[in-house]
């Protein structure tokens, strides 16, 4: 395997993973680690690029993290292209002047002057828009820097070598026009080339998951991998199946907060990913007991977890495993605050729990598009690719304020089913990442039939993203917002449906 190029220093931004997933939609790989660990990474590796990732730290914070000791920042060794924090650490550091000035404070979308034709900028309009989210901002540029850029202040700085560069805002995110251009003149710069294809990857997730096995001391070898039908474990089913064989155990749980037909269509995907021993776990009894004590989200992720994990342990005695994998992605752990110095957003019911045998996570660098891309290339079924994400923790996250019952969970998987068929045959499936129907348990006034009705809510979410890190609410055409209002409000106790286009942020794309 190639050297890595280009190491990124997590400095705890959201956004950090997308740095490296833009990275590797430009066929360049990198390694992402928090400073600490990058600071020992620096002292054996000499990368050709180092990318100082954006924080919700102040460089004037005491306890704000540093540049990484080994960090060589003549420019000499490596490049360095400091993103949002980053970039304002590296100016602070080598003597420029940070603040907080309220004329250059930019949330969200801005847009940038280019204002020197400088390699970093090939190719970009002169007046770009971009993606920003600092309160600080570098008001004053160290010895031997220039500004390229403007936006109110200065958005872009490199020394006079052009090894040294700093961006004000966010390239990596998707709403960045013209980031990904910028990121590319980086690697230019930097003399990266091309290293990442994701034959190699299935190749390497094969082989580090083999050896990782067949190392184990207890020689208990068996590997209990948890599937949930969806396209990130039924493609980590599909990649590990040809290599472990007989020892890979599919477990499915029934929790009880699965959508209409899902439990037949895991079934199905499963067999198509070619997995032959596949154990189905009913436990929705179970799950409803525990959950239905509390309407607090987390309180619930928390109980549902516990279940989760309780179950996994049973199987791993039972099957003698040595091991237990699951289909974790890098969106997952980072929101689950177990990225560098990422804040937690929500525990995700299978991110960092601690088990009685080694857990791997094979596709904990990736993104979910990714994930998609190595499904095609395993000629799986587009059933697989192609369908649409949903939490573990499944229908309890969607009644909000109430507590869970066995008949609201019914309604709310109704009410999915009935989404989802109008989307279907409106054909607007295929234009929106995700749907999501919530139960909000608020009483209201209604009229049925001339009877007063005083009943709850649906909420009806769709949204369109790219890697579930940042999303757009979508607007559905009035034809289907009247048609799927109609129907839903056919159940007794949904006197009213609203319609959520809230992006993701400020909003995330689950209620809960
Ligand atoms: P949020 O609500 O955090 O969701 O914007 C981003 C994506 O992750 C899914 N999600 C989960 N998936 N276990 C999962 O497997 C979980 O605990 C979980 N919570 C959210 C969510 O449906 C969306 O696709």
């Amino acid at each position: 395997m190639n050297d890595i190029q280009i190491l990124i220093v997590d400095y705890g931004s959201q956004y950090t993973l997308v740095i490296g997933r833009t990275l590797r939609e430009l066929g360049v790989r990198s390694v992402i680690l928090p400073p600490q660990k990058a600071e020992k990474w620096l002292k054996n590796n000499t990368p050709k690029a180092v990318i100082l990732s954006g924080s919700n730290w102040s460089v004037h914070n005491e306890e704000a993290p540093e540049l990484p000791k080994y960090l060589d920042i003549t420019g000499k060794k490596y490049s360095i292209l400091g993103i949002c924090y980053g970039m304002q650490l590296l100016a602070y550091k080598l003597g420029g002047k940070v603040e907080r000035p309220l004329t250059h404070r930019e949330y969200g979308p801005a847009e940038v002057s280019v204002n020197i034709r400088h390699p970093l900028f090939t190719g970009v309009k002169e007046k770009t828009e971009v993606w920003t989210s600092h309160g600080d901002t570098v008001t004053k540029l160290p010895k031997g820097f220039i500004s390229i850029a403007t936006s109110g202040g200065v958005s872009a700085m490199t020394d006079i070598n052009n090894r040294i560069m700093g961006i004000q805002f966010h390239p990596e995110v998707a709403d960045t026009k013209e980031g990904k251009k910028i990121l590319q003149n980086f690697l230019n710069m930097s003399h990266c080339k091309q290293d990442w294809n994701p034959k190699n990857l299935i190749h390497e997730i094969q082989t580090e998951v083999l050896q990782v096995v067949d190392k184990n001391k207890t020689k208990k070898t068996n590997v209990i991998l948890g599937v949930s039908g969806g396209v990130d474990s039924t493609t980590l089913a599909a990649i590990l199946s040809p290599v472990l064989g007989k020892r890979l155990v599919c477990v499915a749980i029934d929790t009880g907060g699965l959508r209409a037909n899902e439990l037949a269509e895991l079934k199905k995907n499963i067999k198509n990913a070619g997995v032959k021993n596949l154990t189905v776990v009913y436990a929705g009894a179970e799950f409803i007991k525990n959950i239905s004590t509390t309407i607090d989200g987390e309180k619930k992720r928390a109980k549902f977890r516990e279940i989760y994990k309780k179950i996994f342990e049973e199987q791993i005695v039972k099957y003698k495993a040595g091991f237990i994998t699951q289909g974790t992605l890098a969106t997952d752990i980072i929101e689950s605050g177990k990225a560098g110095k990422s804040a937690l957003i929500k525990t995700h019911h299978n991110v960092g729990l601690s088990w009685t045998v080694k857990d791997l996570h094979p596709l904990k660098n990736l993104f979910k598009y990714e994930v998609r891309e190595l499904a095609k290339v395993m000629k799986l079924p587009s059933a697989i690719y192609e369908r649409n994400p949903f939490p573990g923790p499944g229908l309890y996250l969607r009644i909000v304020g109430i507590p869970v019952t066995k008949e609201n969970i019914e309604l709310v998987r109704e009410a999915d089913k009935t989404v989802t068929d109008i989307l279907k045959k409106h054909n607007i499936a295929k234009d929106i990442s995700q749907v999501i129907i919530a139960l909000l348990g608020i009483n209201s006034v209604g009229v049925k039939g001339d009877e007063r009705v005083y009943g709850h809510s649906l909420a009806v979410r769709a949204v369109q993203t790219v890697d579930f890190m940042t999303a757009k609410g979508y607007y559905f055409p009035q034809n289907v917002v009247e048609e799927i209002t109609s129907a839903l409000t056919k159940h007794k106790n949904i006197v009213r449906v609203f319609f959520d286009m809230t992006p993701k942020p400020p909003a995330t794309t689950e209620f809960e």
